[in-house]
Protein backbone atom coordinates (compact mmCIF):
# COMPACT_ATOMS: atom_id res chain seq x y z
CA UNK A 1 0.00 0.00 0.00
CA UNK A 2 1.56 3.16 -1.00
CA UNK A 3 0.32 5.38 1.46
CA UNK A 4 1.75 2.99 4.12
CA UNK A 5 3.84 4.92 7.19
CA UNK A 6 7.58 3.48 7.76
CA UNK A 7 5.89 2.80 11.21
CA UNK A 8 3.31 0.79 9.66
CA UNK A 9 5.42 -1.21 7.18
CA UNK A 10 8.09 -2.31 9.55
CA UNK A 11 5.47 -3.45 12.32
CA UNK A 12 4.56 -0.82 14.26
CA UNK A 13 5.82 -0.12 17.60
CA UNK A 14 7.14 -3.97 18.84
CA UNK A 15 9.77 -3.38 15.95
CA UNK A 16 10.69 0.11 17.20
CA UNK A 17 10.71 -1.25 20.71
CA UNK A 18 12.82 -4.24 19.40
CA UNK A 19 15.38 -1.06 17.74
CA UNK A 20 15.60 1.22 20.67
CA UNK A 21 16.12 -1.97 22.94
CA UNK A 22 19.20 -3.67 21.04
CA UNK A 23 20.31 -0.25 20.73
CA UNK A 24 20.11 0.57 24.77
CA UNK A 25 21.79 -2.93 25.68
CA UNK A 26 24.87 -1.13 23.08
CA UNK A 27 24.70 1.89 24.94
CA UNK A 28 24.67 0.05 28.62
CA UNK A 29 28.34 -1.31 28.08
CA UNK A 30 29.64 1.83 26.45
CA UNK A 31 32.02 3.53 27.94
CA UNK A 32 31.88 7.03 26.59
CA UNK A 33 28.25 6.96 26.31
CA UNK A 34 26.71 5.29 29.41
CA UNK A 35 28.12 8.08 31.67
CA UNK A 36 26.40 10.51 29.22
CA UNK A 37 22.90 9.29 30.92
CA UNK A 38 21.72 10.88 34.12
CA UNK A 39 19.39 8.16 35.36
CA UNK A 40 20.81 4.98 36.65
CA UNK A 41 18.18 3.32 35.04
CA UNK A 42 18.30 3.49 31.10
CA UNK A 43 14.60 2.31 30.94
CA UNK A 44 12.83 5.80 30.56
CA UNK A 45 15.44 7.22 28.58
CA UNK A 46 14.62 3.97 25.95
CA UNK A 47 10.77 5.07 26.26
CA UNK A 48 11.65 8.52 24.80
CA UNK A 49 13.45 7.14 22.01
CA UNK A 50 11.05 4.82 21.55
CA UNK A 51 8.25 7.33 21.51
CA UNK A 52 10.16 10.07 19.40
CA UNK A 53 10.71 7.30 16.23
CA UNK A 54 7.49 6.20 16.55
CA UNK A 55 6.01 9.54 16.31
CA UNK A 56 8.77 10.75 13.70
CA UNK A 57 7.99 7.62 10.98
CA UNK A 58 4.10 8.42 11.19
CA UNK A 59 3.29 6.36 14.65
CA UNK A 60 1.37 7.91 16.85
CA UNK A 61 2.00 11.14 18.75
CA UNK A 62 2.36 9.80 22.24
CA UNK A 63 6.02 11.67 22.18
CA UNK A 64 4.91 15.37 21.81
CA UNK A 65 1.65 14.72 24.12
CA UNK A 66 4.04 13.85 26.99
CA UNK A 67 7.44 15.74 26.00
CA UNK A 68 6.01 18.22 24.08
CA UNK A 69 7.98 19.82 20.84
CA UNK A 70 10.99 17.41 20.44
CA UNK A 71 13.28 20.28 19.77
CA UNK A 72 16.37 17.74 20.20
CA UNK A 73 19.16 19.64 19.56
CA UNK A 74 18.64 22.22 22.15
CA UNK A 75 17.31 18.80 24.77
CA UNK A 76 20.70 17.47 23.55
CA UNK A 77 22.58 20.65 24.81
CA UNK A 78 23.60 19.77 28.10
CA UNK A 79 25.63 16.76 26.77
CA UNK A 80 28.90 17.47 24.89
CA UNK A 81 28.54 15.93 21.74
CA UNK A 82 31.59 15.49 19.35
CA UNK A 83 32.85 13.10 16.79
CA UNK A 84 33.15 10.24 18.92
CA UNK A 85 30.06 10.04 20.98
CA UNK A 86 28.57 10.56 17.55
CA UNK A 87 30.17 7.65 16.19
CA UNK A 88 29.62 5.40 19.14
CA UNK A 89 25.83 6.42 18.86
CA UNK A 90 25.82 5.36 15.36
CA UNK A 91 27.80 2.15 15.95
CA UNK A 92 25.06 0.79 18.57
CA UNK A 93 22.35 2.13 16.22
CA UNK A 94 23.61 0.09 13.10
CA UNK A 95 23.51 -2.99 14.92
CA UNK A 96 20.27 -2.31 15.99
CA UNK A 97 19.25 -1.47 12.82
CA UNK A 98 20.90 -4.71 11.84
CA UNK A 99 19.21 -6.73 13.70
CA UNK A 100 15.49 -6.22 12.39
CA UNK A 101 16.40 -7.57 9.58
CA UNK A 102 13.96 -5.54 7.54
CA UNK A 103 13.73 -5.22 3.50
CA UNK A 104 16.64 -3.30 2.25
CA UNK A 105 14.51 0.02 1.13
CA UNK A 106 12.80 -0.02 4.55
CA UNK A 107 16.50 -0.15 6.30
CA UNK A 108 18.20 2.43 4.04
CA UNK A 109 15.25 4.93 4.59
CA UNK A 110 15.84 4.50 8.29
CA UNK A 111 19.80 4.32 8.54
CA UNK A 112 19.99 7.59 6.61
CA UNK A 113 17.93 9.46 8.20
CA UNK A 114 19.45 7.93 11.68
CA UNK A 115 22.69 8.65 10.40
CA UNK A 116 21.54 12.74 9.18
CA UNK A 117 20.11 12.88 12.92
CA UNK A 118 23.36 11.85 15.04
CA UNK A 119 25.27 14.53 12.41
CA UNK A 120 23.04 17.34 13.27
CA UNK A 121 23.14 16.58 17.21
CA UNK A 122 26.84 17.36 17.65
CA UNK A 123 27.83 19.96 19.59
CA UNK A 124 31.29 21.07 19.91
CA UNK A 125 33.93 22.04 17.45
CA UNK A 126 37.23 20.06 17.26
CA UNK A 127 40.30 20.76 15.60
CA UNK A 128 40.45 18.07 11.90
C1 LIG B 1 17.97 12.05 24.96
C2 LIG B 1 22.65 11.28 24.01
C3 LIG B 1 21.68 11.40 19.28
C4 LIG B 1 16.97 11.29 20.31
C5 LIG B 1 19.34 11.86 25.11
C6 LIG B 1 20.04 11.85 26.38
C7 LIG B 1 21.34 11.63 26.10
C8 LIG B 1 21.48 11.51 24.67
C9 LIG B 1 22.50 11.52 27.11
C10 LIG B 1 19.40 12.03 27.77
C11 LIG B 1 18.69 10.78 28.19
C12 LIG B 1 17.21 11.03 28.39
O1 LIG B 1 16.89 11.61 29.42
O2 LIG B 1 16.39 10.68 27.54
C13 LIG B 1 22.81 11.29 22.65
C14 LIG B 1 24.08 11.18 21.94
C15 LIG B 1 23.82 11.24 20.62
C16 LIG B 1 22.36 11.35 20.47
C17 LIG B 1 25.45 11.04 22.60
C18 LIG B 1 24.87 11.17 19.54
C19 LIG B 1 24.77 11.78 18.37
C20 LIG B 1 20.31 11.33 19.14
C21 LIG B 1 19.61 11.22 17.89
C22 LIG B 1 18.28 11.19 18.18
C23 LIG B 1 18.15 11.29 19.61
C24 LIG B 1 20.29 11.12 16.53
C25 LIG B 1 17.09 11.09 17.28
C26 LIG B 1 17.10 10.48 16.13
C27 LIG B 1 16.82 11.53 21.66
C28 LIG B 1 15.55 11.71 22.32
C29 LIG B 1 15.85 11.96 23.67
C30 LIG B 1 17.29 11.90 23.79
C31 LIG B 1 14.17 11.65 21.68
C32 LIG B 1 14.84 12.27 24.78
C33 LIG B 1 14.48 13.75 24.71
C34 LIG B 1 13.46 14.15 25.77
O3 LIG B 1 12.27 13.99 25.53
O4 LIG B 1 13.88 14.59 26.84
N1 LIG B 1 20.23 11.65 24.10
N2 LIG B 1 21.80 11.38 21.73
N3 LIG B 1 19.40 11.37 20.17
N4 LIG B 1 17.84 11.65 22.57
FE1 LIG B 1 19.80 11.53 22.14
Amino acid sequence: RPSMTLFEAIGGEPTFRKLVDEFYAGVATDPLLRPMYPEEDLGPAADRLTLFLIQYWGGPNTYSSQRGHPRLRMRHAPFRIGAAERDAWLLHMRRAVDRLDLPADHATALWDYLERAAYFMVNVMEDP
